[in-house]
């Protein structure tokens, strides 16, 4: 019997609201399945972090790295908690594991869901089936604008107190300068790349006619760093002869993913236009609480929605829990492909279908999707959909 060991890191604000429901579907799982969990539950964040002047116990970095076969994340961040030095408190928890892990792509699907309602203009809803939103976004995880700070949380996390940078000199600047590094490299983009062309390969290809692709989003006319990876692009892409390249610069790229999502099928970027790209593309498949994710390496993988910890909801049971029971999927689908689990890839199918089924019913939705259905419920009505499916 298949026993994967998954770390739980419910974080904070509205993370611990949310695991509960991902816990739901797991025991659902575990009752129904020969798939089963051997969970370990670890505090973290920015609150715990104000509680207790930690960002989370100490070895949880090496449990992670040494004792998990994946890894599930609430949320991290929260008002006011941020380190002597201005980073955000709990970066070692998301930041940490994503560089210290080597988790160098960041998975992120655009799929609106039948039953669900996109946030665009009504005037322009109509036009816009759901069948229309379907795409998926690479994001370069370790590198870019983020590295800096991602490697200084890497450290901490493994006990190593990191250096600051060294003061620079800015040609034409007067007075006080902060700035960031973007390295952009060639391995770490091919990596990110290749795993794009794979991704092409599995999917459907894009909704406007079914072909498959892959698209480089850079602003190679301005930066270095996009150049090479628009050459690396071009590169790996002959690997791939069948799946259709194409480029956009990340300014252009914004709007015609508002107004063309069916041209996509999937997306290479780097790491923080993916950032950007992916909270607007949730707007396309109705919102925050719809946006899962996958934080992909060689070795690991770590699954968290797209969400941060939204403290202004936090403790009223009133967030969508979808975008993490996604993530779930996605965690469950990884391991299946990852231990050659066929269980498991079939798992993971039935817990996509009874979350379409969920949301195509439309009777239990929280009140981003317009309905006024709690946390929990829209967690149990999944379960009750996905013990069906068992039977
Ligand atoms: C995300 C978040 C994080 C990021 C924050 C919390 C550091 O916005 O996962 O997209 O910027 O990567
Ligand atoms: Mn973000």
């Amino acid at each position: 019997m298949p026993t994967y060991r998954i770390t739980i890191l419910p974080g904070d604000g509205t993370g611990p609201e949310v695991m509960k429901e991902a816990e739901k579907l797991l025991d659902c799982i575990e009752n129904n399945s020969n798939l089963q969990f051997d969970r370990t539950h670890i505090p973290c964040g920015g609150q715990y972090w104000l509680e207790t002047g930690e960002e989370w116990p100490a070895g949880s970095f090496e449990h992670c790295r040494d004792n998990s076969d994946a890894i599930l994340l609430g949320a991290i961040g929260w008002p006011g908690a941020n380190l002597p030095n201005g980073d955000l408190a709990g970066g070692q928890v998301i930041l940490g594991l994503r560089s210290g892990l080597n988790l160098y792509a960041n998975v992120r699907p655009i799929k609106l869901y039948d039953g669900v309602k996109h946030k665009i203009h009504d005037e322009f809803t109509q036009v816009w089936d759901p069948k229309n939103v379907d795409l998926l976004v690479l994001r370069e995880n370790t590198e870019g604008l983020y590295h800096s700070l991602l490697r200084r949380s890497a450290l901490r996390a493994q006990g190593i107190e990191p250096k600051e940078a060294e003061d620079m000199v800015f040609d034409g600047i007067e007075g006080e300068v902060a700035w960031d590094n973007r390295p952009i490299s060639k391995n770490g983009s091919e990596k990110l790349i290749r795993l794009g062309f794979e991704y092409a390969i599995r999917r459907n290809g894009s909704p406007i006619d079914g072909s498959s692709s892959v698209t480089c989003v850079d602003k190679s006319n301005v930066t270095r760093g996009c150049q090479l990876f628009r050459r690396v692009f071009h590169e790996i892409g002959e690997e791939f002869p069948d799946i259709g390249k194409e480029e956009a610069y990340i300014d252009a790229f914004t709007m015609w993913l508002v107004r063309n999502p069916e041209w996509f099928d999937v997306v290479v970027t780097s790491n923080m236009f993916g950032d950007i790209v992916t909270d607007l593309g949730s707007v396309l498949q109705g919102g925050m609480g719809m946006a899962a994710s996958a934080n992909i390496g060689d070795n690991h993988g770590l699954f968290e929605p797209v969400h941060g910890s939204s403290p202004k909801h936090a403790g009223k049971g009133k967030v969508n829990p979808i975008a993490t029971l996604n993530s779930v999927q996605m965690m469950i689908e990884w391991l299946g492909i990852r231990n050659d689990d066929d269980e498991a890839t079939q798992v993971s199918k039935l817990i996509e279908q009874a979350i379409s089924e969920h949301l195509k019913e439309g009777s239990i939705m929280t009140y981003d999707l317009g309905g006024s259905a709690s946390t929990s419920e829209v967690g149990t009505n999944v379960v009750k959909h996905l013990s069906a499916l068992f039977e």
